[in-house]
């Protein structure tokens, strides 16, 4: 997919600027093609997923295990919030913490995935889980397990770390055909 320049304000291989809470900062880009599995070219998802190549979305959600997970983790690398090898340290944390629990990742009660800004970029690793909305700071790479046996044991009293509680709402479901 090739996004244009005009929506990203950002030429292919070119650089932008950010805003920071210290001003404007350059943001060097490289523009990379996904894959059919939506990796970069070349990346570590990409080298080391081959058991999804050619498969349907809906087969490679069955690989995930979507559907047997209660959570889904999501954790900050940086750079803001966090310096990215710190952010990189922790990402690996939950992901071994998270593989302790469950050593077969489809049978895994939370989904982890790292991302690279949940818009708070103060004190991190920033990480939040939902649907419990629990939003923490400070998840380094000693504190990623702990908050990942905390998700575990689906404690609802506030963890140490945590800074905000905003749970998802219900899901709304339409309806019983049956009328009942
Ligand atoms: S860079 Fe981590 S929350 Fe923004």
């Amino acid at each position: 997919m090739v996004v244009p320049p005009h929506l990203t304000g950002v030429a292919a291989g070119g650089s932008s600027t950010r805003e920071t809470d210290e001003g404007r900062r350059p943001v060097i880009t490289r523009r990379i093609e996904p894959n059919a599995v939506g990796c970069r070219p070349g990346s570590l998802s990409a080298m080391a997923k081959p058991e999804r190549k050619g498969k349907s979305l809906a087969e490679i959600g069955e690989i995930l295990g979507f559907g047997n997970f209660d959570t889904h983790l999501f954790i900050c690398t940086g750079p803001d919030c966090c310096d990215e090898p710190e952010g990189m340290a922790a990402w690996q944390a939950v992901k071994r913490a998270v593989k302790e629990f469950n050593p077969d990742l489809r049978q895994a009660k939370i989904y982890r995935t790292k991302v690279g800004c949940l818009r708070v970029c103060s004190q991190g690793p920033i990480a939040v889980a939902y649907p419990q909305g629990k939003w923490f700071h400070s998840v380094t790479e000693a504190a990623a397990a702990d908050i990942v046996a905390y998700l575990q044991s689906g404690a609802t009293a506030p963890h140490p770390l945590e800074f905000a509680n905003h749970p998802l709402p219900p899901p709304v479901h339409g309806g019983d055909a049956s009328g009942d």
